[in-house]
């Protein structure tokens, strides 16, 4: 029955995929507070147009990709895609415009019609950073070096930095012009997605995936050459922030990214051993998407990183957690309230502890190990009427009869 399988680019993580997560967006929250960041909880439904006006409507996300539907009130609503548009809206409907500059940070699902494959998923995670308020080549080398430190944390050391600039609007505009004259001589041999753009939006043909497309793109003027004197200084001016706190990097004249509303700084985190879907972090400036909104500008940058894939790079060498539980096992629920009684006592210390009732001592040791359990208390007959309880010791085995005041001090000789 299809209904009982996950959606199609959905899926259930457990146990050790589950811990891998946790610890991926605590390390995130752990780089935000270093770094100055608020964490902000946002909706995971917003009204379309928060999405669709702002990502470009010939974007592939907004085009193909939106889980859009209309409630019981007839609105149309979007399951979220990605998180800046709804922090922008966040900004305006909370009336923070006074509070700026903010550094927010945020992590949890979005939601994409794409197609399943390694490293992509339909619902699929993200840690989010943004800066808004300030127009700054230092703040970008910032959210640059934060990037690299969560890389660096995980000990990802083997992913790329690419990076480009996309110049202010006015910048793209002209460029755009020239790109346009220059493609429109190799129309009929462009792949038809390239066609498509290059009346819709022409820039995003410089990161098509088609050989031939980038054979006719090699002579084609460069963005760089059409960059305004402000963003060329601007970048020059990340770049040697850069230079300054030792981040390498690559520049790549053919990130444009996906999202319509990026302008100046554009990177990518890029590695080879996600296939197709290489790219692990990623983001930009978006100093226009306000004005988009139809509100007062402001400048900022940010960035997300997909969880999922992170997930994906950290799993070969990640170490479960030690081992640190202990199972208190009663072999009889006649002993359950001494059980409690025992449980309560350890949580009160601290110890995490989870409190069974088995018959058998075998299946007791077996289910303690799938717990990840250090130590097995047994309570049975014996032990209640002598109020004391056995402890089994997992690793080596050893066990000790204690009265139960003693079981406290015998624990705490161990790390939890
Ligand atoms: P994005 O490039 O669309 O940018 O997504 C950022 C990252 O999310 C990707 O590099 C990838 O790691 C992950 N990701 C995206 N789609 C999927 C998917 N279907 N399955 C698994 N992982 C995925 C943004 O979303 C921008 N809002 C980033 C940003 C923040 N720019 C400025 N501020």
């Amino acid at each position: 029955m299809s209904a009982l399988q996950p959606v199609r680019g959905t899926r259930d993580l457990f146990f050790r995929d589950a811990e891998l997560y946790t610890r991926i967006a605590d390390l995130a929250r752990q780089m935000a507070r270093l770094y100055g960041y608020s964490e902000v909880y946002l909706p995971i439904f917003e009204y379309t147009e928060v999405f669709a006006r702002t990502l470009g409507e010939t974007s592939d996300v907004v085009n193909k990709e939106m889980y859009t539907f209309e409630d019981k009130g007839g609105r149309s609503l979007t399951l979220r895609p990605e998180f800046t548009a709804s922090i922008a809206r966040s900004i305006i409907s909370n009336g923070l415009y006074s509070r700026l500059p903010l550094r927010l940070f945020t992590a949890g699902p979005l939601f994409r019609y794409e197609k399943p494959q390694k490293g992509r998923y339909r619902q699929f995670n993200q840690i989010n950073f943004e800066v808004l308020g300030l127009h700054s080549h230092v703040v970008d080398a910032e959210m640059i070096a934060l990037a690299k430190n969560i890389l660096d944390a995980l000990q990802l050391d083997d992913c790329i930095l690419e990076l480009n600039s996309l110049g202010d609007i006015t910048s793209r505009a002209s460029y755009t012009v020239a790109l346009c004259e220059y493609l429109s001589k190799y129309e009929a041999e462009l792949s038809e997605d390239s066609q498509m753009r290059l009346k819709k939006n022409p820039l995003r043909i410089l990161d098509s995936k088609s050989e031939n497309d980038q054979k006719l793109l090699k002579d084609a003027p460069t963005l760089q050459n059409y960059l305004s004197k402000e963003s060329k200084l601007f970048f020059d001016g990340l770049l040697k922030n850069l230079d300054i706190i030792g981040i390498k990097y690559v520049i790549n004249d053919k990130i444009v990214r996906g999202l319509d509303y990026y302008t100046d700084t554009v990177f990518e985190f890029i590695t080879n051993r996600l296939g197709a879907q290489g790219t692990v972090l990623a983001g930009g400036r978006y100093d226009g998407l306000f004005s988009i909104m139809g509100n007062k500008n402001v400048p900022a940058v940010g960035f997300a990183g997909g969880i999922d894939r992170l997930m994906a790079l950290c799993d070969e060498n990640y170490q479960d957690k030690p081992k640190g539980f202990i199972n208190v096992f009663t072999l009889d629920p006649a002993y359950s309230s001494y059980g409690l009684d025992v449980a309560l006592m350890l949580r009160e210390a601290n110890i995490p502890t989870i409190l069974d009732d088995v018959r058998d001592i075998g299946k007791a040791i077996k289910k303690a190990l799938e717990n990840n359990a250090k130590f097995i208390v047994f309570i049975g007959e014996s032990e209640v009427s002598k109020k004391v309880v056995k402890l089994k010791n997992l690793d080596t085995r050893e066990e000790l009869e204690l009265p139960i005041s003693q079981l406290m001090s015998e624990i705490k000789k161990y790390e939890f």
